[in-house]
């Protein structure tokens, strides 16, 4: 067993403090302050009981510092700001996973994976929103096609990618399908009120490859797709479904048109205390883990591209250590 230094060890103070300081930290979200904070020049003035509570709470934290009758963002309040999505995707959308953990353990060997879809989707949204300039990379690439296509977002939650990929690329058409039919729903209305309505088709229905078609792929949608794009759900699809290059040969079947694949994930980091991982990589794997969903290594998802015959055209891994966007072309 190695030995984990006094000051890399997780504190019984931060375990405690941290949890509560986390759901402060969605409920300001809520209140939409960090958003509001983040535009520098912008400070929250608190009107309710609860409000200053929760702001007192929060400067307790080293995250807000008071200005006249209200509060100004921190340097390190910038950094929580900034992350805030990790904070609703951990503490929100899979607590009800970790809620089951303890009474399944004694019989099961894993616990079936339940979230918030609405913590998660919206979570997942904020974490995409923190670097544009990612998905603005995609539309570039997908701008320098001769002929306009369509990108369809596998797993396309509440269309925060659609959205960035629509605003870049002006000419085109947006596809996202998603499992949750209330995140589709959430997509719709977004993009709607974006003014994209005429160039989105969304669908609810699962991306997971099967013996048959899924019932959203209709004839227009298979031949249109010349991008096909999937962000945090290959690690979930390739555990059920016998790797990602089975998937993205069964994707291929699927859009036989498709020129470029655009994936996204978080990779299995080379750490294995938690104090040796980037942060959120310690969390991600053990949620997966508990879950029985692998994580798959970053030479895995080359591999997988490789063996279809598609060649990496960028690797985008700027965005957070442990997170990794590949283009692959044919
Ligand atoms: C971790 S979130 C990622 C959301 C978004 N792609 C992103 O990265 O911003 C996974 C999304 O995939 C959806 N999902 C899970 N299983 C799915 C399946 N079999 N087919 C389609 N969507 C699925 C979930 O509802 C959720 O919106």
């Amino acid at each position: 067993m190695t030995s984990i230094a006094a000051s890399e060890r997780l504190t019984l103070s931060a375990l405690l403090e941290g949890q509560t300081a986390a759901h402060l930290v969605v409920a300001a979200d809520d209140l939409g302050w960090w958003q509001q904070l983040m535009r520098r020049e912008e400070k929250i003035v608190p009107t309710t009981g609860l409000q200053r509570a929760l702001a007192r709470a929060l400067h307790r934290f080293g995250w807000l510092a008071p200005d006249g009758d209200g509060y100004r963002l921190t340097e390190d309040g910038h950094e929580i700001a900034f992350n805030r999505g990790f904070v609703r995707v951990t503490t929100r959308g899979w607590e009800p996973t970790f809620r089951q953990i303890g009474s399944a353990a004694a019989t099961a060997d894993i616990v079936p994976a339940q979230t918030d879809p609405d913590a998660v989707a919206r979570g997942c949204t904020d974490i995409a929103l923190r670097h544009p300039e990612t998905l603005q990379a995609i539309a570039a690439r997908v701008a320098q096609d001769t002929e306009p296509g369509s990108t369809v977002d596998l797993g396309c939650a509440d269309g925060g990618r659609l959205q960035i990929i629509g605003e870049f690329g002006h000419t085109e058409q947006l596809i996202g399908v998603d499992i949750e039919a209330g995140v589709i729903d959430t997509a719709r209305e977004r993009l709607a009120g974006l003014g994209f309505a005429d160039r989105v088709r969304l669908r609810a229905g699962s991306v997971q490859p099967g013996d048959e078609l899924p019932a959203w792929l209709d004839e227009g949608i298979r031949s249109d797709v010349t991008t096909a794009m999937s962000f945090n759900l290959m690690h979930q699809l390739a555990s059920d479904g016998g790797g990602i290059d089975a998937v993205l040969g069964a994707w291929l079947d699927w859009f036989p048109n498709v020129r470029r694949f655009v994936i996204g994930d978080v990779v299995r980091s080379a750490g294995v205390q938690w104090h040796e991982q980037p942060w959120f990589a310690p969390t991600f794997e053990i949620y997966h883990e508990l879950t029985g969903v692998r994580v798959w290594r970053d030479d895995e998802y080359a591999d997988a591209f490789a063996s279809l015959g598609f060649r990496v055209a960028e690797h985008l891994d700027k965005d957070h250590e442990a997170m990794m966007v590949w283009i692959a072309e044919r």
